[in-house]
């Protein structure tokens, strides 16, 4: 059982749900542990010689939206406008109008000024961004209210669905929840000769569970041992920041990228007809070519690009993708919720209607793309590869039996070498503690999967995600089920540095289940 709290977010206050006995109250904010740090380190200011093809402002605020009839509902949230370059550099997701996008292109230099106007510390961190560490938005350079921090660099990544989201430590779970996430999708020649829809037929999905109280207020797990330990799960899934993500689609060819940017909840989708789903892109760009699966896993921080043609489709046809929801522990949430059978048990998330007019038919492409080769023979620990063990025990959710400590803090194992390949193997080997699964994620890279030994005997439920993870193409964030081990292949290239390796179930991060590493020259 959790306790549950609900936040006003505008008056930095926290209360009670209303109802149930035994709530707690907290006070403000929590304050941010970074004051160290960003003592050492100033927050950047914009360099006179760096001269950006793109200039925006970003700021967090407090604010409103319309989500469910009735009352607004109080969030974080991003603004922003572009003050220099192609305007369509920053866009707002359709409906929801607080989910940011940004769209750039692959060598294009790019200032951010981001304005933290929330009442407590934050910084704004590039997820999938291959970039020096000054710009990763790793905790140390948390900056506080009413603060500034000047983001410049060079989009250095091939085309693919990254994102963004604040970073400060022990508040992740927290800002984002409230509104805190955006897209930050990056295009390049290789994408544009794969002819793959675009604009009004490239479609972003962004799905969020959230709870809502009767005033429509958003409510949160309360910050206790427990409550982290099992994360947080909303009982309702939004797509794009909407309750009833419905949409109409002409009868042709779409392209979808799906990000499961939920706390803790992983999603297994499939479409309501019973048809494939046809994957053509994972977290770090397209594949190189497409492939179909009966239902895709998407751990948190995943992305996931579909192709979907409705082109045979009649007028006034409607498909629906529809989502299990299952927590890391592996139950279904949605049969909790529902009462429905397990694993068939989803709901629509998503629905397009099938518009009037003539069909177009688009041939999908085979070849998508090429990648950068990155070659287990140039491992320098093939043999022995580098072990991370994940854990839960004792109230702490651990990597090594560690927790995230100073902020600039590695250990003599999280040192690696400027310009090598390593082989990294995550261990959920849960023979004590708590079994759960944890999407780890690495900062500043896309690696490869090598390989993933399975139990001996998975549950019915990890059978079933299983069979849709989505192991292709570049990924910088894998799914590792209990009992599994997954090892990954990654190079270290051009920066040296302090970067983040977490499990991105948010809660799991903010308890300081994320250690750095250093890239050494
Ligand atoms: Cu999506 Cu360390 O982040
Ligand atoms: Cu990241
Ligand atoms: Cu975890």
């Amino acid at each position: 059982m959790s306790t549950r709290i609900v936040i006003d977010t505008g008056r930095r206050r926290l209360i009670g749900a209303a109802g149930a006995a035994g709530l707690i109250t907290l006070l403000g904010p929590r304050h941010a542990p970074a004051a160290e740090a960003h003592a050492a380190m100033p927050a950047a200011g914009a360099t006179p010689g760096f001269k950006p093809d793109v200039e925006m402002d970003l700021d967090a605020v407090a604010g409103e939206i319309n989500v469910l009839p009735g009352n607004a509902t109080r969030v974080w949230r991003f603004t922003g406008r572009v003050t220099q370059g192609d305007p369509r550099a920053l866009s707002f997701l359709d409906g929801s109008r607080h989910i940011p996008v940004i769209r750039v292109r692959r060598g294009q230099k790019l200032r951010i000024n981001f304005t933290n106007r929330l009442p407590e510390d934050s910084i704004v961190h590039w997820h999938g961004l291959h970039i020096v560490q000054r710009m990763d938005g790793h905790p140390m350079y948390a900056i506080g209210s009413g603060r500034k921090y000047v983001y410049e660099f060079v989009v250095d990544n091939r085309a693919g669905t990254h994102w963004f989201h604040p970073h400060p430590h022990e508040r992740t779970g927290f800002q984002v929840y409230f509104g805190m996430a955006g897209l930050f999708l990056v295009a390049d020649d290789e994408e544009d000769a794969a002819r793959l829809p675009r604009d009004e037929f490239d479609l972003p999905l962004v799905l969020q569970d959230r709870t809502f109280n009767a005033a429509n207020q958003l409510v949160y797990v309360a910050p206790g041992m427990m409550d982290r330990m099992m994360g947080f799960q909303g009982d309702r899934v939004l797509v794009n920041g909407a309750a009833d993500y419905t949409r109409a689609v002409q009868r042709t060819a779409y392209r979808l990228r799906v990000l499961n940017a939920s706390n803790s909840t992983l999603y297994s989708l499939r479409w309501s007809n019973g048809r494939p789903l046809t994957l053509i892109g994972t977290d770090g760009g397209l594949l190189e070519r497409p492939m179909t699966r009966g239902s895709l896993t998407l751990g948190i921080g995943e992305r996931a690009e579909v192709w979907v043609d409705f082109s045979s489709q009649q007028p006034g046809d409607e498909i629906a993708l529809v989502a299990d929801s299952w927590s890391p522990s592996l139950e279904n949430i949605t049969s909790l919720q529902t009462g429905a059978a397990p694993v068939q048990g989803g709901r629509p998330i998503a629905r397009f209607r099938v518009a009037n007019g003539g069909a177009r038919k688009l041939e999908l492409p085979q070849r998508l793309s090429s990648f950068p080769a990155l070659k287990i023979e140039d491992a320098v620990n093939r043999a022995r590869p580098r072990t991370i063990q994940l854990s839960m025990q004792r109230g702490q959710a651990m990597l090594n039996g560690r927790v995230f400590g100073r902020m600039d803090e590695v250990a003599d194992d999280e040192k690696v070498r400027l310009g090598t390949t390593e082989v990294w193997e995550f261990a959920n080997d849960a023979s004590f503690g708590m079994r759960m699964a944890h999407p780890m994620h690495v900062h500043n890279l896309q690696f490869r999967v090598l390989e993933r030994s399975r139990p001996a005997q998975p549950g019915r439920v990890q059978q079933a995600l299983g069979a849709g993870l989505t192991d292709e193409g570049l990924k910088d964030v894998i799914l590792v089920m209990p009992g599994e081990r997954v090892k990954v292949l990654m190079k270290f290239e051009d920066y040296t540095g302090i970067y983040l390796y977490h499990c991105h179930i948010l809660e799991h991060e903010d308890l300081g289940m994320m250690r750095n590493y250093l890239v050494q020259a």
